[in-house]
């Protein structure tokens, strides 16, 4: 096998090393060419160039495979729980009993964010996004917690991690409870990590709550299938914004803000809008497939195609039956699910879809779900930061141990090539 690529242009020559992944992924390293050659690389979107190496996430879009740390994404979500991610992500192993319960009581302890965050909060009308709010928030713990945050290797930074893995389900909670204009509450540390977010999102001021076990168990398995998904929009965000050495906390909150888009974590709310249109539009199914494949129409299916997988979402298929799971302890079926079921057959029967590999993906179902437990739509994509937070997290701690330079791509300058005013 071929070690490197000599590249000529220009009667110079340059010799690109070829470096392998330890799956066999290949790549070329191209550090020398612009100073050998002039020439740079051209790659909008980044389709083709790999920004880093990395050892916490695995995935092949080709097979349909995902995995953490070396665990299958099945594996994971079959046997862990989501602190258990959480770990494996951040500190690059599942914990022993005892490292679970050292780490919970960690964040238990921490559980508690200034309370004049509130004044922030409430500065926010009541119709504003919660993801802009939590970004907001995220950003604005800086301001409370300056000592934390800065890298100092990661285990002189465990008080900062977990004082993030604390407060951002208290904030997450807290944008869901303004809006719906409960009082805002602080965590019940008797709960596991994953009940206690249900706790504080749905506790209502007079009635005690019980969390209900077939939704934790499945938000336990919704937030693992969010928990990282390599080199994403968001967590590309946080490495870049984490390189230019600002510190952990308002590089998250860069992150929430790609998240919120609605063509990455924001197409989980598009995709329950575009089923409610769909039904309000007579349920005129065919009619939404054939707006999708006409290239003059912008709609496109939400919750299909990925710019990664090209066979299909493993996420997706784990979701598919958690959403039986949920929608099936309810009396009445969601017409959703129905319209849902029937464009998910009726798209992957379609020649367009087949051809260009467009199959359902993680933001297809986990919506259902989030319905299914009374979650309001604008609250989805708060759900998928609260399970991508770890993440976000080891991404930008591994960013800084390997010493990643600046990212700062460049650009092919196309406009005007000289004008003068005079
Ligand atoms: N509906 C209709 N056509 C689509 C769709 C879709 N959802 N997705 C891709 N296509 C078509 C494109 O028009 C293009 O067609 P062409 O080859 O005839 O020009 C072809 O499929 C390839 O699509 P690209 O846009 O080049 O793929 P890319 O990798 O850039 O985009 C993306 C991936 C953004 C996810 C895209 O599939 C999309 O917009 N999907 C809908 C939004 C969505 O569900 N986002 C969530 C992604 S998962 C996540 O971020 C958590």
């Amino acid at each position: 096998m071929q070690d490197k690529i000599q590249f000529e242009y220009n009667g110079k020559v340059v010799d690109l090393p070829i470096f392998k992944g330890v799956k066999g992924e290949q790549a070329i390293d191209i550090r020398q060419l612009r100073n050998t050659t002039g020439l740079v690389t051209y790659d909008p979107g980044y389709k083709n160039t790999g920004s880093c190496q990395s050892a916490i996430t695995y995935l092949d879009g080709e097979a349909g495979l995902l995995m953490h740390r070396g665990y299958s994404i099945e594996d994971l979500c079959e046997n862990c729980s989501f602190i258990e991610v959480i770990h494996l992500l951040i500190f690059g192993n599942l914990p022993t009993t005892s490292e679970k319960d050292e780490f919970l009581n960690e964040i238990r302890e921490k559980s508690l964010v200034d309370e004049d965050l509130k004044g922030i909060l409430k500065s926010f009308p009541k119709t504003a996004h919660p993801m802009c709010i939590l970004a907001s928030l995220t950003a604005g713990l800086v301001a409370f917690t300056p000592h934390l945050g800065s890298y100092t290797g990661i285990d002189q930074m465990r008080s900062s991690i977990i004082k993030l893995l604390a407060a951002f389900p208290i904030l997450a909670s807290w944008t869901h409870r303004k809006s719906r204009g409960l009082p805002l509450n602080y965590a019940n540390t008797s709960l596991s990590y994953v009940g206690n977010i249900a706790y504080m999102m749905f506790r209502q001021p007079h009635m005690e709550y019980y969390p209900n076990p077939i939704e934790v168990k499945a938000l336990n398995k919704l937030l693992i299938l969010h928990a990282d998904h390599e080199q994403n929009c968001s967590s590309s965000t946080v490495r870049i914004v984490g390189s230019s050495h600002a510190d952990l906390f308002p590089s998250i909150a860069a992150g929430l803000s790609a998240l919120w888009g609605k063509l990455h974590g924001g197409a989980n709310q598009a995709v329950i809008e575009m089923l409610i249109q769909i039904i309000k539009d007579g349920n005129n199914i065919q009619k939404f497939i054939d707006k999708a494949k006409d290239k003059k129409d912008p709609f496109r299916l939400m919750g299909f195609g990925h710019r990664v997988y090209r066979n299909f979402d493993p996420r997706s298929k784990l979701l598919k039956n958690i959403a039986k799971e949920v929608l099936g302890q309810k009396k009445n079926v969601d017409p959703i699910l129905e319209t849902a079921i029937e464009l998910e057959q009726r798209a992957l029967e379609d020649e367009y879809f087949i051809s260009r590999k467009l199959y359902p993906n993680v933001d297809f179902y986990s919506g259902l779900i989030y319905r299914a437990m009374d979650i309001p739509t604008k609250m989805f994509t708060v759900m998928f930061a609260l399970g991508r937070l770890p993440g976000w997290i080891a991404q930008w701690i591994e960013m800084r141990q390997n010493n990643e330079p600046i990212g700062r791509p460049r650009q092919i300058y196309v406009g005007h090539k000289s004008r003068r005013l005079k």
